[in-house]
């Protein structure tokens, strides 16, 4: 296990009616500038619980709507302008992991003072960030929990996903009933998405790493269990429950403490929604099991058979038949729920393939073998 220093600041109030916590928001600071998406939460109710509980707490109220999936720093230009002319002193975020995100660049942005997409290019330059809060609403990316941002830049084709620990939410709510009405789509990309940063530190180098290991098959367990009931009955609350608290806890470094985290397959995957605006979850699906085989060889093939035997219950003494079955279920779960399997089932053809691969294997950090460019199109090849 390789040393590390465990912090993680969030607050995290989980449950029904945890909503009420944002009327403790008030401190030392008045102003918010509440950043959300398209307008599921002013129909789903949880934007006027959201302005009631502000209300209570006597904080004035700027507003930021209009977020897209895969979050664009155009936008995040006009945060920091809204943030610098009204004095606004804190963040809230009320959405999934692209609102949270667009905030988090906001709250940077506005201690940097130039321009945000610098910070895309070079983290280190963030040195402190406005107070970042949220109240997450789909269970997916764990940027409620996380120091990661992840925004896009559509006029370049770049996509880009910085860390650092200043944009760290202070405290998140949790409300599984706030994800009742995320829909079918959203919520199977979701459980890819956290199975797929599992499974980025889950198969590492790092040896007597078990604790972490057999934390990660519990985690993986529960999304394969629930993640099919909340499919079929949104308004189960222990599914949404199970779902939303895995989605936290495959990202806030629970996992990757002590281990590593390779990176293997999400860089692969921000090339495709950086060039073709995709869904992050169904991106992951259809590149996670073709990555799987393709760095399937002598040195990976036990940890792929214990995947198998550990996390799927395979009953196999042979190495790779465990192993090749255990990239089947992944393949046929995903399939499961109604994710496609290949890059023609969304329109993606090979035209970007060398460009994208070219942007993207600087940051494939890999495990088990190092990919290369050639690597990484063989790779959206063979997901054709
Ligand atoms: O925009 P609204 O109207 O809110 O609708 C959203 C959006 O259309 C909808 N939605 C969210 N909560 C809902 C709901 N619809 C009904 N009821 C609700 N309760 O779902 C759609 C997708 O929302 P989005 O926030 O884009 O999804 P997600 O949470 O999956 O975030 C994806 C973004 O996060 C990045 C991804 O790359 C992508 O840009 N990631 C961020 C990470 C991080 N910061 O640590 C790590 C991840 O690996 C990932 O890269
Ligand atoms: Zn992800």
């Amino acid at each position: 296990m390789n040393n590390f220093t465990y912090s993680v600041p969030t607050v995290i109030h989980f449950g029904k009616g945890q909503i009420s916590h944002l009327s403790e928001l008030k401190e030392s600071r008045s102003r918010v500038l509440m950043v959300y998406g398209g307008g599921s939460i002013k129909k789903n109710g949880i934007y006027d619980a959201a302005m009631k509980y502000m209300g209570d707490a006597g904080l004035e109220v700027f507003e930021l709507g209009g977020v897209t999936p895969n979050p664009r720093v155009q936008l995040v230009r006009k945060g920091i302008e809204i943030c610098k002319k009204n004095s606004v002193d804190m963040l809230l975020a009320v959405g999934g992991g692209s609102s949270i995100d667009c905030a988090k660049l906001i709250a940077a942005g506005v201690v940097y003072g130039g321009d945000p997409w610098d910070l895309m290019l070079d983290s280190s330059l963030i040195k402190g960030a406005l107070p970042i809060y949220c109240v997450l609403t789909l269970a997916a990316t764990g940027s409620e929990m996380d120091n990661s941002t992840v925004i896009s830049d559509p006029t370049i084709n770049s996509k880009m996903d910085i860390c650092s620990d200043y944009i760290k939410p202070k405290m998140a709510i949790l409300d599984p009933e706030y994800t009742f009405t995320v829909s079918k789509k959203q919520t199977a990309a979701g459980a890819v998405d956290i199975m797929s940063h599992i499974f980025e530190s889950y198969f590492t180098n790092v040896e007597g790493t078990n604790l972490q290991r057999h934390i990660s098959e519990a985690l993986l367990k529960t999304v394969i269990e629930y993640a099919p009931i909340a499919l079929e009955t949104p308004d189960n609350y222990d599914a949404r429950a199970n779902l939303m608290w895995c989605s936290s806890l495959a990202l806030n470094g629970l996992l990757s403490y002590g281990a590593e985290v390779s990176w293997c397959v999400h860089p692969i995957e921000h090339e495709l929604s950086a060039y073709y605006d995709i869904t992050h979850g169904i991106g992951l699906a259809i590149l996670t099991p073709v990555w799987m085989e393709y760095v399937l060889n002598e040195k990976s093939v036990s940890q792929f058979a214990d995947y198998g035997r550990n996390v799927w219950n395979i009953i196999e003494d042979d190495n790779i038949k465990a192993a090749t079955a255990a990239i089947d279920k992944t393949k046929t779960f995903f399939s499961s729920l109604g994710m496609p399997s290949k890059l023609s089932e969304i329109g993606i053809d090979s035209t970007h393939f060398e460009e994208m691969a070219a942007d993207c294997v600087r940051f494939c950090e890999g495990c088990y073998m190092p990919l290369t460019k050639e690597d990484i199109v063989n790779i959206y090849n063979k997901a054709l």
